[in-house]
């Protein structure tokens, strides 16, 4: 196994398949009276969030501490980074605290990348900027594969804002690794400069692509990143690339509705979608701790390396 996960494209098919087997166990303790085991007893896990998150900062939280790890969260606001304190500075701190593993969310597209070199503990990549969101696609994977019983020869769609979309992009690398066919839908603007080269096909027509699917994957459109207009307007926008009621009907009977969260109901998803039986919304939430603890377990189970890092020669 790896020992950072900053990537979903740098797991083998054995690698995410283990992650995916060993979050099946990790959810059978979910449903025990006492929701723990002993294994990350003695290990300090620090959540290192610069950017803004519900779902993954809490998930990872909880995932820790079923796995008896300390958890320190740490986030930007209230702490030495307002001051302009660098990634650098944060890291070497959290790495005196001796810290087995660094969760970090960062605007910045390989900032997890950097912080490896910097640290000796693991780095767990849980959003940077645009560029990727692993453990979002490791638990996706989890859920399709609970849901339909397989990866292999699944026809995903990923519909809306691929361009600043990290969950799209870990989404293509692990289910192109995992034997699934993936068709990003979105307009022309929203989809990156050289998605060709992607491991995907692209189509700019929803309806063409609804009834051959087995998974329709709903994402956020990203106001946030986006300081230009992308569309012509929020109508406009939902007219052609929300999924409502009527266009779930064309889906295949058996397909079910994926979304990330955070939704905008209304905009890229009904709210009759996202709380229809055919939504795996809140088990995707669910699932998320069992495959963050399978990643904790897998990364940090083992003992810690003797090396030190480089980039961390102290003067004397
Ligand atoms: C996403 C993210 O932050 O990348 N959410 C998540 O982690 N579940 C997607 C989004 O913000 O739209």
């Amino acid at each position: 196994m790896l020992r950072h996960l900053l990537s979903a494209g740098d797991l083998s098919r054995d690698d995410a398949l283990l992650v995916l087997d060993t979050a099946e166990q990790m959810a059978l303790v979910a449903d025990r009276p006492i929701k723990k085991l002993p294994t990350l007893r003695g290990k300090t896990v620090v959540n290192l969030f610069f950017e803004d998150s519900t779902r993954t900062r809490t998930s990872f939280e909880v995932a820790a501490k079923r796995l008896s790890a300390d958890v320190i969260n740490f986030s930007a606001k209230g702490s030495s980074v307002s001051k302009g304190e660098s990634l650098k500075d944060t890291a070497l701190t959290l790495e005196a605290m001796g810290a087995d593993g660094i969760v970090v969310r960062h605007a910045a597209s390989g900032a997890p990348h950097r912080l490896s070199a910097w640290v000796r503990g693991s780095v767990i990549n849980a959003g940077d900027g645009t560029h990727e969101h692993p453990t979002q696609a490791l638990l996706d994977a989890f859920t399709m594969r609970q849901r339909l019983g397989r990866l292999d020869g699944l026809q995903v769609a990923i519909v809306g804002d691929v361009l600043h979309s990290r969950v799209a992009r870990s989404n293509v690398l692990l289910l192109a690794t995992l034997g699934a066919s993936v068709t990003l839908v979105a307009p022309p603007t929203l989809l990156p400069v050289g998605v060709e080269a992607w491991p995907a096909e692209v189509s700019y027509d929803l309806d063409a692509v609804l009834p051959k699917c087995d998974v329709v994957m709903m994402l956020r459109v990203q106001r946030e990143r986006m300081n230009d207009a992308f569309f012509p307007t929020v109508r406009e926008y939902s007219r052609r690339y929300g999924l409502d009621a009527d266009r779930m009907a064309v889906m295949p009977e058996h397909a079910v509705v994926m979304h990330p969260g955070p939704m905008v109901r209304g905009m890229e998803i009904a709210s009759e979608v996202a709380d229809s039986l055919r939504s795996t919304i809140v088990d995707q939430v669910a699932n998320g701790v069992s495959v963050r603890m399978a990643v904790l377990y897998l990364l940090l189970g083992g003992p810690r390396p003797v090396d030190p890092p480089s980039g961390l020669e102290v003067a004397a």
